[in-house]
């Protein structure tokens, strides 16, 4: 089993790669191997709603016309048996990067059934590490 860890935390030593390292090193115990991707530190764009109607090239074609790390992390959660989606709590919500990362995923995930194999039906699990006590964590996930 393969398993695909994406980070809103840009931290390698922070406490969502601290959590997300527990989870990953339990599966490993088990036989499973992972791959960690720190969206803040790629290069990925916002969405560009490329259309005045709001559109673009995801409705048409299930892809995304911006030439950035996108492709190359939906190619690697398509390939995944699992994926995690990592993420510090940031204003009650989810960072700036895993809002990026999955209002783009969305679009190409949701709108076109052809653009689907390899994301609908993968088994997820999320991570939401908050501050203090820890009580903003379910604010943060209660949304997605
Ligand atoms: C910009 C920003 C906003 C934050 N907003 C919240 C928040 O609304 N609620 C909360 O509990 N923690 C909040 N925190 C604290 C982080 O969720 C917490 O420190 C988290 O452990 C950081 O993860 P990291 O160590 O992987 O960077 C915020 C931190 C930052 C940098």
């Amino acid at each position: 089993m393969h398993i695909l860890a994406i980070l809103g935390s840009r931290n390698p030593e922070g406490q969502t790669a601290c959590a997300c390292d527990a989870l990953l090193s339990g599966a490993a115990s088990k036989g499973a191997t992972s791959e960690k991707v720190f969206l803040a530190t790629c290069q990925l764009e916002r969405c560009r709603q490329c259309e005045d109607n709001g559109w673009g090239l995801c409705r048409t074609e299930g892809r995304c016309i911006i030439d950035d790390e996108f492709d190359l992390i939906t190619e690697k959660l398509r390939n995944a048996d699992v994926v995690v989606f990592a993420n510090p709590v940031y204003f009650s919500g989810l960072s700036e990067s895993m809002h990026a990362y999955l209002h783009r995923l969305g679009r190409i995930g949701w709108i076109r059934e052809d653009a689907r194999p390899g994301i609908e039906g993968k088994p997820v699990i999320g991570i939401a590490v908050a501050g203090g006590g820890g009580a903003g964590a379910p604010e943060c996930v209660h949304p997605v």
